[in-house]
């Protein structure tokens, strides 16, 4: 049996694409006592996966050249030596670009069968988690306050305009062309959504924050930050919880912040990181699994298949094209490897 691995080959200059990495083949080894092999049927893409393949200080190390992709995937043993690991159970994990990964048991968690691959990667994974922690434990909304999240149509932004809604919020999106903001409010039911990309962005945020924002969601920091900064509402929260912006520059230092608006508004700042509450992952999936099975909370995913199409779908994902978190399969329904 051989394995498939992508591997980086190259940093990109700008966004990383297929030149950036090479397909290894290799054959599958032998287990050794206390391991399992997953056969791995799902992947899902993140933005942190780009930031990684360029060489700077971040909250993550940046690949090696010639390392092994990385980022969560949705998996099923088919083959162990180790009593914690039995064959036939499913597994998340960070287990990388791969058909076939070698595992011991710190490396995954075993999944109920109760939700499907997709809700394993997406609503109950760090797409979920990262909003609902850093709203219930940080931000504590009140109804009728308004929040504005940038990236709302992206893996984590979809999440956060929903449970933003389910807490009684005006919700307000920012996001990238019209087909995106036309996503967030007639899919995902935002009262607005302003295109970051148009010419009177800064127009109609002023005019969509008219009483100010509670809470800014920050996905994207530099420019877009700096636009909602001048809308904010007396003693506002900004979470500050991604920076893509920065993380898709060729100089990822380049990070604007206007803090005159920060200072008059009297607003806080919170750096916030979903690891820092690593011990209430598994209250908030029960909460959140509750919301799916009362189909209150929906998943909004971009589902491609094929190994091979890996390295120009995070491309496409970079660049803006995909809406909701972008998941890519690796097997058929029958375990056949695509
Ligand atoms: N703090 C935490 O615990 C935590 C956890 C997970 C992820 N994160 C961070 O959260 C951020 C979002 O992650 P995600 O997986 O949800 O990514 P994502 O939003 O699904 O994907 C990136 C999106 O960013 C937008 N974008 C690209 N360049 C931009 C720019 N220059 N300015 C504004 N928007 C731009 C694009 O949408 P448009 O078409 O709308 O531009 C693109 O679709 C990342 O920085 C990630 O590292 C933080």
């Amino acid at each position: 049996m051989q394995n498939r691995q992508f591997i980086l080959k190259s940093r990109p200059e700008y966004l990383a694409g297929p030149e950036n990495f090479d397909l290894k083949i290799s054959p599958v080894l032998p287990l050794k006592q206390g391991e399992a092999r997953v056969a791995v049927e799902m992947v899902a893409l993140s933005a942190w996966q780009g930031m990684r393949t360029k060489d700077f200080k971040n909250f993550i190390r940046p690949f090696d050249l010639g390392e092994l992709i990385d980022c969560d995937v949705f998996g099923k043993i088919i083959e162990t030596k180790c009593s914690d690991l039995p064959e036939g159970v499913s597994v998340v994990g960070r287990l990388g670009w791969q058909d076939y990964a070698v595992i011991k048991p710190e490396q995954v968690s075993i999944v109920s069968k109760e939700f499907s691959a997709e809700e394993w990667l997406t609503a109950l994974s760090s797409p979920g988690q990262t909003p609902y922690l850093a709203l219930s434990q940080v931000a504590r909304p009140m109804p009728g306050e308004t929040l504005v999240v940038s990236s709302a149509a992206g893996a984590i932004g979809v999440y956060t305009v929903q449970l933003g809604l389910l807490s009684g919020m005006r919700v307000i999106g920012i996001a990238g062309g019209s087909r995106k903001t036309e996503f967030v409010t007639t899919k995902l039911g935002a009262h607005a959504c302003v295109d970051y990309k148009s010419k009177s962005f800064k127009a109609d945020l002023a005019n969509a924050c008219h009483d100010g924002a509670n809470i800014y969601f920050d996905l994207v920091g530099g420019e877009t930050a700096d636009a909602v900064s001048e809308n904010l509402a007396k003693n506002a929260k900004i979470l500050m919880v991604g920076r893509v912006s920065a993380n898709n520059s060729n100089d990822p230092e380049w990070d604007p912040a206007n803090m005159r608006h920060v200072w008059s508004q009297e607003a806080t700042i919170y750096a916030f990181s979903r690891y820092s509450y690593k011990n209430l992952f598994p209250s908030v999936n029960a909460k959140i699994g509750r919301l799916l099975k009362q189909k209150l909370l929906k998943m909004h995913n971009t589902n491609f298949s094929g190994f091979e199409n890996t390295p120009s779908i995070l491309n496409q994902m970079l660049s803006g094209q995909h809406v909701g978190k972008v998941l890519i399969k690796y097997a058929d329904t029958k375990g056949n490897r695509i």
